[in-house]
Order: C-alpha cells, then sequence, then structure tokens
C-alpha cells in the first residue's frame, strides 16, 4: 500500500491531535538544535545538561520521545524510571563526535596512562556526547559525565579526587575548560588514540594533569578567527559568544563562550538594538534570531548538524503512531546501572 504524504500543516495537526489523546503520559523533549516546528511541538527545550536533568525528574509519564541526537535519548533512556519507554524519531540520528571514541580504544588508553602515573591517579571524565559503555567506564572507574555547561565543576571534582584527568572525547572543550581553571598549556596533552602513548613522550603525560582525547565537532570546528575579526568589522560594537566545542583561539577571542542555553540567556539578557555574533549550530541561531527580534542575531558562518535536523514531522509522528514500538531506546541494564552512576555524579554537583 503506498504511504500517504501528508503536508506540514496535516502533520502538526495530527501530532497535536496525539498529543491531546495521550495528554501526560507523554513528553517531548527537544534539543535546541532542533528545526524550530519541532521545538514548538516539544514540552521542553534545554541544552544536554538540562534535557537529562528533566528526563531524570518526569516520574509520572509513560513515554519519553527525545528529539535530539542518539547519546541525549540514550542517557535520558539511563536515567529514566523502569516503567518509562524512551524513543528517539530517527535511529540514525548520530553524533559523530561521540564516534570518535569508543570502550576499546579508552580502556588501554586508561591502562596506560595508569601505568605512568599509578593507579588511582587519574580520574576518567567522559562528556556527555558519548555512547552508554563509555558512561559505564567512567561509573566503575570513579568518574563522571560531564555537559558543556558544567565541565568546569566536573574537573574541579575531579582535581579534588586524583593528581590527573583523562577528558573525553571532545578535546577542545576539556582544553578550554582546562585554561579557564588556570592550568597551562604544558600542564595539557592531547591523547591521539591510535598512537602509542597517544603519541606523546612519557614525560610529557608524566607532566600532564589533564591529557585530552583528540576529538571534536565538525560543526564547531568550522568556525575560524579570521571569520569573528570580519563580523566584527561588518558589526562594530557587536558582542561575540562561541560554543566550547570550539577550539582556544576562537573562545579566546570571543566575548563569552557556553553551552546552548547560555548562549539563548546571553541573547535573552543582551540590551535591545544590540548585535550578537553566534558561532553555533544554525538552526538554534535562526530560532533566536526570530524570537527576539528586538535584537540583531547574527551568524559567524552557517553550519548545520545534519544528525539534529535528521528528526523532522514526519517522523516525530510516526513515533507518536508507534509508541512504544519503533527505535525504542535501549541499553543493556549493566551498563545502565554502572552508567547512571556517573550521569548521577554530574546531576548532583549542581
Ligand atoms: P549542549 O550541551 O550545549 O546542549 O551541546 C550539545 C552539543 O552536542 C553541542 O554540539
Ligand atoms: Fe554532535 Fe557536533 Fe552535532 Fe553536537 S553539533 S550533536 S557535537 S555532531
Amino acid at each position: 500500500m503506498e504511504k500517504v504524504q501528508w503536508n506540514n500543516d496535516e502533520l502538526v495537526d495530527k501530532i497535536l491531535l496525539k498529543k491531546q489523546e495521550l495528554g501526560n503520559q507523554l513528553i517531548i523533549l527537544t534539543h535546541h538544535y532542533q528545526r524550530k516546528e519541532i521545538v514548538a511541538l516539544g514540552d521542553f527545550v534545554g541544552d544536554s545538561f538540562e534535557l537529562s536533568r528533566k528526563a531524570a525528574a518526569d516520574r509520572q509519564c509513560r513515554h519519553i520521545v527525545f528529539c535530539g541526537v542518539h547519546f541525549m535519548a540514550e542517557s535520558a533512556a539511563i536515567l529514566s524510571q523502569p516503567h518509562q519507554i524512551v524513543q528517539i524519531p530517527e535511529e540514525e540520528a548520530g553524533c559523530w563526535m561521540a564516534e570518535m571514541a569508543d570502550t576499546p580504544l579508552v580502556e588501554p588508553a586508561f591502562e596506560q596512562l595508569e601505568s605512568l602515573a599509578g593507579k588511582g591517579a587519574i580520574v576518567p571524565i567522559v562528556y556527555m556526547n558519548s555512547d552508554a559503555e563509555l558512561k559505564a567506564f567512567c561509573g566503575t572507574h570513579g568518574g563522571i559525565v560531564c555537559t558543556s555547561s558544567n565541565a568546569d565543576k566536573a574537573l574541579k571534582w575531579a582535581f579534588e579526587k586524583a593528581e590527573k584527568v583523562l577528558f573525553f572525547p571532545d578535546r577542545h572543550l576539556g582544553h578550554n575548560t582546562g585554561y579557564a581553571l588556570g592550568l597551562t598549556a604544558e600542564q595539557m596533552a592531547v591523547w591521539s588514540p591510535h598512537k602509542p602513548f597517544g603519541g606523546n613522550e612519557p614525560e610529557a603525560l608524566r607532566r600532564a594533569r589533564l591529557i585530552l582525547w583528540d576529538g571534536y565537532c565538525l560543526v564547531h570546528t568550522r568556525f575560524t578567527c579570521e571569520q569573528i575579526e570580519n563580523s566584527r568589522a561588518r558589526h562594530p560594537g557587536a558582542k561575540v559568544i562561541v560554543h566550547p566545542e570550539c577550539p582556544r583561539e576562537l573562545v579566546a577571542m570571543a566575548d563569552a563562550s557556553g553551552s546552548t542555553s547560555r548562549i539563548e540567556k546571553y541573547v535573552k539578557d543582551a540590551p535591545a538594538g544590540s548585535t550578537i555574533i553566534i558561532g553555533t549550530e544554525i538552526n538554534f541561531i535562526e530560532r533566536l534570531a526570530s524570537e527576539y527580534p528586538d535584537k540583531q542575531v547574527v551568524e559567524l558562518h552557517r553550519s548545520l548538524c545534519p544528525n539534529m535536523f535528521k528528526i523532522n514531522l514526519a517522523n516525530l509522528l510516526d513515533t507518536l503512531e508507534n509508541l512504544g514500538e519503533k527505535n525504542v531506546v535501549r541499553v543493556a541494564e549493566d551498563i545502565k546501572a554502572e552508567a547512571k552512576v556517573a550521569l548521577d555524579r554530574m546531576l548532583a554537583l549542581a
């Protein structure tokens, strides 16, 4: 049978009807980078930390539909209650950065570092943008999960426990946070996962306090210092804010940096008539521009996350019509329990 093609207005109407039918049995969580029509249909929009907190806090509803990328939905599944079912509208909505580290690479790296520094001398910190197994690794190795909104707190937490930290997979977030906490370049080393000792001399690793996995986000490494210079020349007096997944030089040059929610607050708090140049995902910037018409919100450069963009009205409706069945996000019970330890440590940072 041929599939019926609905237009966008029809899709919106059908989604709204489903939401009405399900009432408080359903919650739709949306990340800031989602298309604006998806955010408009969601019950809650936030950054990756706020979304995980929301998933952990909502104990009533039966169905959580997560409009974001897979690691975010997986974290919601880990933090949800046993009676709750988490679904993602498009299973293929992954995250390139999250794929840059996995347990077969991280485990030997950690062992090599321990062989130099001694057992218990290193705490692992995994960025939320990672799979459940890596979060479980942190849970069982005295480590913690962090997001871009609490990486500083997580790093301070870890340094209270040990001399060294292995931070993965985003080297830029680690680098920016290390600098913000006063570490010097000599106190940080980059770990290339396919080289012995990560491509470092043992002495450099003995000296380093923060070891940064060589992973990055392709959406946030497209920005350049030249773009900041050119944008400032085009918009004299404008403020520049970038996401901390951007390389260090950009963060150093910008007026501010922060998670997606911090960026939203920055725009909200800016005086009417001001211009804000933003270095992050384009769908989010365009939504901010339409939500704050009294300010000029400009992109540093157009950079779209194709993974976030995979969620659309058609697959959201399809999920709502197949509740509890299609694209259910499942995590093995043992991994779930261990990963939850590391996620709970993050939620407790406050
Ligand atoms: P936030 O933690 O700011 O939501 O960012 C997640 C992300 O994937 C940014 O690329
Ligand atoms: Fe992953 Fe980058 Fe997309 Fe964020 S913007 S979800 S880090 S690929």
